[in-house]
């Protein structure tokens, strides 16, 4: 719509309005669902239709997460999207309506949802096999191609009835939302594209959709309007003193700390029932009150090297974070060395002139899973060796200290710079 409105005035006004347009266009928008470290990340999601019934579809929908660092974790993606004309869900499998609407008018068959605007959500991994199609089943978690790539796309299967038998009867639903389960994806169009391809386990034959359209949607952290769900602590060894969380990063206790768990708590009043999960965290009383904190410890200095040691801890006494990823900035990571109890991969989100970006996650079986609080597994370390030219001195204010921390694709509160622990330039090492 913009872009028509906008060409009219083009023709109209030349190029001072083109100017101005452009200007308009490119401005940074707060809505608008960008990620600097990872301009491209997108979640595209294709419904393939596979064969006609006798009132409409069966159709299969695949979301891929095609973004570098953020997955989809627990308690999981829903799925919604608003139908075009009066199409019903006769049947799913891999995933459900979350409501069945109102399905007074059918006698017999009853649909599996009636809605008009249908919020879809995964099924859990013990659901029966007869409910289940291929990549289904993961309650909900959607892993990245970097970190898992066997589990970064989910699908589901529908049965759309009252949608029209034809190429050209079938109308596509609009309006899709993502959620996880809160804000955050903002969903374009759906827009016919070429149909998909499948071919058989030898490969000798394929076959074809009978309709392909798909569904782009991207992340913003100022749409997803989250409280911080982490913070950053930093301490060295040429300087006793650990600069700590700021206080209140992610909330502040109240005056009773009844929004937080002194020590450990009875288990039952700390994990919810099931079905009523919501994601809150439960957190430890602590001074920054967040559900996960992150050390960076600068351990060692050599003549060519020095080593950082990351700790993860959580303090969230209702979550395992499985496969638990964090990108940080540092203006060394381009000489990485080695790795202790991680994996790494260098991101570069300008292109490759910029390397000063890395994505790190846990090696599985030994630290990929952040246990709960309270737990004594409830923390995961790994180390890095990095080469650095004899001049540097890391003790230099700041310098040895990551710029930018995420956790799950959430930005870290990190300490104000003028605290970060530094020795006299005299002494620097
Ligand atoms: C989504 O990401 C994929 C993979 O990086 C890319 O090929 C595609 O162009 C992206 N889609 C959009 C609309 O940006
Ligand atoms: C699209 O979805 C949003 C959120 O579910 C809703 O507020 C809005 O009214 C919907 N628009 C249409 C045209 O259905
Ligand atoms: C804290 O406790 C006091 C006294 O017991 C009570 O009046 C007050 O409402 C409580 N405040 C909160 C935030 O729970
Ligand atoms: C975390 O994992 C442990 C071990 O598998 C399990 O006992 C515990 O219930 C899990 N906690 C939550 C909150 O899911
Ligand atoms: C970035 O630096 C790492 C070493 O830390 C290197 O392995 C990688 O190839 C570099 N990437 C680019 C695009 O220069
Ligand atoms: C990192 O390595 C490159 C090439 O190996 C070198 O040119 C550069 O100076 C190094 N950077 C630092 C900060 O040591
Ligand atoms: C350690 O770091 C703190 C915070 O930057 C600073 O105030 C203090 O002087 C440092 N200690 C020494 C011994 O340099």
């Amino acid at each position: 719509m913009a872009t028509a409105g906008g060409r009219r005035v083009i023709t109209c006004y030349g190029a001072a309005v083109l100017l101005a347009a452009a200007l308009l266009l490119s401005a940074p928008d707060a809505t608008e669902a960008y990620d600097s470290l990872d301009p491209n990340g997108n979640i595209t999601i294709k419904w393939d239709v596979m064969q006609w019934t006798p009132d409409g579809y069966v159709a299969v929908v695949t979301m891929y997460n095609y973004q570098q660092f953020r997955h989809i974790g627990a308690p999981g993606w829903q799925l919604g999207w608003t139908w075009a004309k009066e199409e019903v869900i006769w049947s799913m499998a891999g995933a459900q309506a979350t409501e069945q609407g109102d399905c007074s008018r059918f006698k017999g068959n009853i649909p599996h949802s009636c809605k008009k605007d249908p919020v879809v959500v995964d099924l859990l991994p013990d659901t029966p096999y007869n409910m289940q199609i291929a990549n289904c089943c993961k309650a909900g978690v959607i892993s990245t191609f970097t970190q898992d790539p066997a589990n970064a796309a989910a699908s589901f299967q529908l049965s759309v009835g009252l949608a029209g038998t034809t190429t050209k009867a079938v109308k596509l639903p609009r309006n899709f939302t993502l959620r996880t389960p809160g804000p955050g994806y903002t969903c374009g169009r759906a827009i016919v594209g070429k149909p998909s391809v499948f071919f058989t386990a030898d490969g000798r034959r394929a076959t074809r959709a009978f309709m392909t359209w798909k569904v782009t949607c991207t992340y913003s952290q100022f749409l997803a309007q989250k409280p911080p769900s982490c913070c950053v602590s930093l301490s060295s060894f040429y300087n006793d003193t650990t600069v700590s969380c700021p206080t209140c990063s992610c909330g502040c206790q109240n005056p009773n700390g009844t929004n937080c768990v002194k020590g450990s708590p009875h288990l039952g009043s700390a994990i919810d029932d099931p079905g009523k999960w919501t994601g809150q965290p439960l957190v430890e009383c602590t001074s920054h009150m967040c559900p996960v904190g992150i050390n960076w410890h600068v351990k060692q200095n050599h003549k060519d090297y020095w080593r950082v040691k990351i700790t993860i801890t959580n303090f969230n006494f209702r979550m395992n974070y499985t496969e638990w990823n964090l990108v940080v900035q540092h203006p060394n990571f381009d000489n990485i060395t080695q790795l202790f109890g991680l994996n790494y991969k260098p991101l570069t989100p300008y292109g490759g002139d910029i390397n000063d970006t890395a994505m790190f996650w846990g090696v599985k079986p030994y630290n990929d899973v952040l246990m709960q609080g309270g737990n004594k597994l409830g923390s995961v370390q790994g180390e890095l060796l990095l080469r650095k030219d004899s001049q540097t001195f890391i003790s230099e204010k700041g310098w040895a200290f990551p710029r930018r921390v995420y956790l799950n694709g959430d930005n870290c509160v990190m300490p104000s710079p003028e605290d970060y622990p530094s020795l006299p330039r005299m002494q620097a090492l």
